[in-house]
């Protein structure tokens, strides 16, 4: 029985708290505005898109490795990358009501045309709004107790950039021949103007990013693929393809560094809003950070040189040559790769996962709450239920529990009538219960019974183990 959409986000804000998937940050101090706390089922189930993602990306292939590097970075490193000019929002502030908004937001033209509105979007307000100004979205902070310019850092807002800088580390000590790729999940952070849509737009988020390096003019092709695997990821994992759109950027709407960008979209509750973006970054990260490396004693936390003086570099006869450049023994040539780039956000691909499984419909007269979650996502695999607290049950009921234990996160639940405790793992998503009774004590079965349809079937009890491996595998 599908939600009315109006009605869903409300509801499903409603569930998330109720049964501990994602809290207010610091809600016991009146909360922070766009960060959120992940409780014991939301740990899981994040963790379990990000086991997905890393799966897929990384262990799944040969071409594909994986790392963690860390959040605070040497800040030459945002000079390079391009963030220190570019990444900025332009915002307006609202003389009369005090609103502050993102321009793009309230005149989506406003990129194009470059025209910001002059009166509040509130309808009750109306007042005079500020020109549009730049707000750079990254958060500043010091490294070492003085605060000082010198050491003025930023903490990441992608985590793309740790894996640029790392690019020669990882060709150095791996075996990894063009074309391959370097897989990352991590915290980023940025000061969004208009944190909003529940966990869609944070501050403080977590991204899966890979950045797969390709010979120049091969790079449409990889694009092209990478678009095409990651479509497989998402539909694999069940979500509705009616609510998912791959949208390609317009020329003049590409970022600094892009070539081309595909974003993944999917339909929610408030609208379609963006899972990943899909880039073509070309080479330009990797000789930004090669003529960063080589401009560092010209260059050093200079707040005054900007990119300009820092570009001086590019007529250095060995720019070609530099760190970060790869030489290809099979084509017998040295190059600065291509950059193809699938970035996903794991909060985000976490709601839409949550919008799409969300479900009501009615059991004997009354509506049931269900999540419908692929099985790999759900954050509880399975519950072991038996049906009374005494009659030998909870004998033969824990032994079953601990051993599922070793291998899936499994529920124990002896409280409440069998049909409530049904419905409140439907609510959660568990999909498949176990149900420990009379039988079992006679017969060695248990009513193994499915989230979606209800359907019950009886199994031996020593085929549990076997039974959700086939399912969840
Ligand atoms: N390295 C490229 C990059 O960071 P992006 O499109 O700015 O590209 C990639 O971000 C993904 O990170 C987005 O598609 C989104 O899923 C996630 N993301 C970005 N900003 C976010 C925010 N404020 N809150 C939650 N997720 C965000």
């Amino acid at each position: 029985m599908p939600v009315e959409s109006s009605q869903l986000m409300e509801k499903l804000v409603a569930l998330t708290k109720r049964r501990g998937f994602i809290f207010q940050s610091s809600e016991l101090y009146g909360g922070v505005n766009g960060a959120w706390d992940y409780g014991p089922l939301g740990v899981e189930l994040k963790r379990n898109v990000k086991d997905a993602w890393w799966q897929a990306m990384v262990r799944a292939r040969e071409d594909v490795v994986g790392l963690d590097s860390s959040i605070l970075m040497h800040p030459l490193v945002w000079k390079a990358s391009g963030h220190v000019q570019n990444f900025a929002d332009p915002m307006v502030d609202c003389k009369k009501c005090k609103k502050r908004y993102r321009v793009d937001e309230i005149e989506p033209e406003y990129e194009t045309t470059g025209k910001a509105p002059t009166v509040c979007p509130d309808p009750k307000c109306k007042g005079e709004l500020t020109p549009a100004r730049k707000f750079n979205l990254m958060f500043e902070t010091h490294l070492g107790p003085v605060v000082e310019s010198s050491a003025k850092t930023f903490l990441r807002p992608e985590t793309a950039q740790g894996i640029f800088v790392n690019f020669a580390n990882v060709t150095a000590s791996t075996r990894v021949k063009v074309p391959f790729g370097i897989a990352q999940i991590g915290k980023s952070f940025r000061n969004e103007i208009n944190p909003r849509n529940f966990t869609f737009r944070s501050r403080e988020f977590e991204q899966m990013e890979l950045e797969f390096f390709c010979k120049p003019g091969t790079d449409d092709q990889w694009f092209e693929y990478w678009v095409g695997e990651r479509r497989r990821w998402y539909q694999e994992l069940g979500m509705n393809v009616e609510k998912l759109r791959f949208r390609a950027h317009d020329k003049e709407k590409l970022s600094h560094y892009s070539k081309a960008t595909t974003d993944v979209e999917y339909l929610f509750p408030f609208g379609w809003g963006e899972l990943e973006g899909i880039a073509n970054r070309t080479d330009y990260d990797l000789r930004q950070h090669q003529l960063g490396a080589r401009s560092i004693g010209k260059w050093e936390a200079s707040e005054t040189k900007d990119l300009q003086d820092f570009q001086l570099a590019a007529e250095d006869p060995e720019y070609q040559k530099g760190k970060l450049s790869y030489f290809d023994d099979e084509a017998k040539e040295r190059y600065v790769p291509f950059v193809i780039e699938p970035s996903a956000g794991a909060d985000r691909a976490t709601l839409a996962f949550l919008c799409d499984a969300y479900d009501e419909d009615q059991i004997g007269g009354e509506v049931r709450v269900v999540l419908r979650l692929h099985a790999r996502l759900a954050p509880v695999k399975a519950a072991i239920l038996p049906l009374v607290k005494k009659d030998g049950m909870p004998e033969k009921a824990r032994p079953i529990y601990e051993a599922l234990k070793r291998r899936w996160q499994v529920a124990y639940d002896d409280s409440a009538a069998i049909g409530k405790r049904y419905r409140r793992n439907d609510e959660i998503g568990t999909p498949y219960c176990f149900t420990i009774d009379g039988d079992t004590l006679t017969g060695g079965t248990v009513t193994a019974r499915e989230r979606d349809s209800t359907k019950q079937e009886r199994i031996a009890a020593d085929q549990i183990e076997t039974f959700l491996r086939d399912k969840l595998g």
